[in-house]
């Protein structure tokens, strides 16, 4: 007998979980929505974005690394935008040995995030 009140303790308990996880899922989503980089700086700096700054210092980047060379005033190095979005694209085509993620290559990135990152490099 005390199993099965046991039993409906359990599947209470499971329902006010499932219900709970439901009433959670609209809030979850509006959470990640304002989560979601707005803007290049955001995309470039998010560890599950673009995560530059693990490996690239620029002025403002918090806790850089320095695997890359610094990225300040690339817009000198790249006059053109597109010769620079190109690096980030896929920098291995420039350099197979590259530790760096081709972004587009490997949709790490979408097309639209990359044009971000790009503005944002391109404006430090
Ligand atoms: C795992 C480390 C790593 C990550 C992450 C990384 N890079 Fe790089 N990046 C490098 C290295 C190393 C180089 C040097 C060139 C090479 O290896 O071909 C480089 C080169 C570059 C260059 C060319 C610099 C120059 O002087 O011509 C640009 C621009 C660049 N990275 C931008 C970015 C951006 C933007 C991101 C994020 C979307 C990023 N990198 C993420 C390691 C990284």
């Amino acid at each position: 007998m005390w199993k099965s009140a046991k039993h409906l303790t359990l599947l209470a308990g499971a329902a006010i979980l499932v219900s709970n996880s439901l009433l959670m899922t609209p809030q979850v989503a509006v959470a990640a929505d304002e989560a979601k980089p707005q803007d290049g700086k955001a995309v470039t700096e998010d560890r599950k974005k673009g995560n530059c700054v693990s490996c690239h210092d620029y002025a403002g980047a918090e806790m850089p690394g320095n695997i890359g060379p610094k990225l300040e005033n690339m817009k000198t190095r790249y006059p053109d935008k597109a010769d620079l979005r190109a690096r980030i694209w896929d920098e291995t085509k420039f350099n197979p040995n590259t530790i760096m993620p081709p972004f587009g290559k490997h949709k790490i990135l979408s097309e639209e995030e990359i044009d971000k990152v790009v503005d944002f490099i391109h404006s430090l």
